[in-house]
């Protein structure tokens, strides 16, 4: 969501004690980017719908009972949002932890889970996790990325990518709790699905589930160079070398 132009219905409210105004619709979240304080968040981004699963974006809103999660509350008039509160940070680590309990310790490459881990001094988790996950086989029936369920959060950023982004279904999650998984919407590996390797999923993903092969082999680039052209939107990431 751009800031609010010209002309545009705005609302002005508070976030940590700074005023902002943003175009009515927004999402508290949003109002906090543009006020310059970044929530923690794992399942949203910029560019998919906001969807209100991880529970890490939680506020506090005066007047309102109950910690909201900041990406699927919209702004209201006069709102007064705090976005770290003892409470709020106690939930958001409880949650994190919850996250770590299903989570190998070690991410060998890029890990949002483990960045914002570390940046809020959770190192372990208080709970039993699901340990038969941690064995649970990779996909790497796709030649350009590889699936690994043991590092899955069932955030469902990639599901949500394959479907708005690429306007595909070839991904869906299935099951509850530690038996959730992503799993290819036929029930058979990623390349016998509807995927069309667009890479979207890949980007979209939030830990080293789902990592280029290209990455797995050489790691991470210096430097990426996207590209796109006419026949999809996703845009197509080069290595710079
Ligand atoms: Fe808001 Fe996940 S970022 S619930």
């Amino acid at each position: 969501t751009p800031a609010p132009g010209p002309g545009a219905e705005t609302i002005r409210l508070t976030v940590d004690g700074r005023e902002v105004e943003v175009a009515a619709g927004s999402s508290v979240m949003r109002a906090a980017t543009l006020a310059g304080i970044d929530i923690p968040k794992l399942c949203a981004t910029d560019s998919l719908e906001a969807f209100g699963s991880c529970r890490v974006c939680l506020v506090e809103i005066e007047g309102r009972r109950g910690t909201p999660a900041s990406c699927t509350t919209p702004v209201e008039p006069g709102m007064v949002v705090r976005t770290v509160t003892p409470r709020v940070e106690r939930l958001r680590r409880n949650v994190i932890e919850l996250y770590l309990s299903d989570h190998p310790a070690e991410c060998d490459g890029a890990c949002e889970l483990h960045d914002m881990s570390a940046s809020m001094g959770v190192s372990e988790s208080r709970y039993a996790g699901g340990a038969e996950h941690q064995d649970a086989a990779c996909d790497s029936s796709n030649p350009y990325f590889r699936f690994d369920p043991a590092a899955c959060i069932v955030c469902y950023r990639c599901v949500r990518a394959c479907e708005e982004t690429q306007g595909t279904f070839a991904l869906t999650v299935d099951g509850r709790g530690f038996d959730s998984q992503v799993m290819a919407s036929q029930g058979e590996g990623f390349m016998d699905s509807e995927c069309v390797s667009c890479g979207a999923c890949v980007d979209a993903c939030p830990t080293t589930a789902l990592e280029d092969t290209s990455v797995i082999r050489q790691g991470q680039p210096d430097a990426f160079q996207v590209t796109t052209c006419a026949y999809c939107g996703v845009g197509c990431g080069f290595r710079a070398e």
